[in-house]
């Protein structure tokens, strides 16, 4: 038994549970373990030059009660521990408050959906100023000069000749002005009117704007884009068709409709039974306004599009009101 020379084991057990259940905190706890229990300890060494079964089994049989004493006086601080929170009026048993994930809000997720269709396509983002001259939002568009649309109660002034945008056409003016063409690009963004809101107005509201300037672009163009972007927002079996209509700053003129995505053209409440959901604006862009850019309309033709994108919002989720977008109520907001 000379592994057990020259240390009284039972005097070493005893002095190390004093030290153990005397101890105050963690780190009292964690010293003695080191001290009694560690590698470097007597105990340890001992163990590791054991030869005989005996000498074993009295060590190990020290060892596994220090060990239990440890855990013991563990749980032993971590009640007190737990009771002196909870003597300071502190619950420590309530459940933590769950922490809630952001996400982006349903309009800004399809912004940035129409962003990413028309990036494939090779377009540029263009990002547009939400004040424009009078000029860039009528006049430039060739819009009439006596247009009711101009009127203080549409149109919200800073001063006579400075506007908050009424849509977003004002880009092409201010993108043509910029860009040498060819020039492709989409310009989502906040436009304002002084309306009312109601379940399909807003004073402030988004549109997307697209407009093609190049060499012999023609309403083919327009329509296959148009196509290429409703299948991708709304599913590869939609159809466009065009309706005659009248923009200043278009000649001609139309409105796009798309097949219903909600019953596929046979007829629904969505799309009013006649298969044909209405998306908004588009034309061939006027001569004139080229003219009022200085590009030559010999040389340049272009096609331009305006469409709401609450309107697209609405459609795809089948919401009834756009003033759910504006209240920011989560518990509608979190269900996209
Ligand atoms: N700016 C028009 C509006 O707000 C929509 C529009 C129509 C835009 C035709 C266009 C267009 O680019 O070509 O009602």
């Amino acid at each position: 038994m000379d592994s057990l020379a020259a240390v009284d084991w039972t005097a070493y057990e005893q002095e190390a549970l004093k030290a153990i259940e005397g101890a105050l905190s963690e780190s009292e706890l964690d010293d003695a373990r080191v001290k009694y229990l560690g590698r470097k300890s007597e105990l340890a060494q001992a163990l590791r030059a054991v030869r005989d079964r005996e000498s074993g089994m009295l060590l190990n049989g020290i060892r596994a009660r220090l060990e239990a004493a440890v855990l013991a006086r563990e749980h032993d601080l971590l009640r007190v521990a737990y009771e002196a929170a909870a003597d300071s009026g502190v619950d420590v048993t309530i459940p933590g408050h769950p922490v809630r994930r952001g996400r982006l809000h349903l309009l800004t997720q399809i912004r940035r959906e129409i962003e990413d269709i028309f990036l494939g396509m090779g377009y540029e983002v263009w990002d547009g100023a939400e004040v424009a001259t009078t000029w860039e939002n009528f006049d430039a568009l060739t819009s009439d000069p006596g247009h009711p649309s101009r009127s203080q109660f549409d149109t919200f002034y800073l001063d006579d000749d400075t506007v908050l945008r009424t849509h977003t056409s004002p880009d092409q003016i201010r993108a043509m002005q910029q860009r040498t063409p060819p020039v492709y690009l989409v310009s989502p963004g906040r436009c304002y009117r002084r309306d009312t809101p109601d379940a399909t107005h807003s004073p402030i509201f988004l549109q997307v704007e697209c407009l093609a300037v190049d060499r012999g672009i023609t309403l083919a163009d327009l329509q296959g884009t148009v196509l290429q972007f409703f299948r991708a927002l709304f599913g590869q079996e939609r159809e466009v068709r065009m309706r005659t209509s009248f923009f200043p700053f278009t000649e001609p003129s139309v409105e796009f409709d798309v097949t219903c995505f909600i019953c596929g053209g046979r007829g629904c409440g969505t799309c009013k039974h006649s298969g044909w959901i209405e998306m908004g604006g588009a034309g061939w862009v006027d001569p004139d306004v080229f003219r009022n850019v200085d590009l030559d309309p010999a040389e340049w033709q272009g096609f331009a599009f305006g469409f709401g994108i609450e309107r697209i919002a609405m459609l795809r989720h089948g919401l009834p009101d756009l003033r759910a977008f504006w209240e920011n109520d989560l518990r509608v907001l979190g269900q996209f």
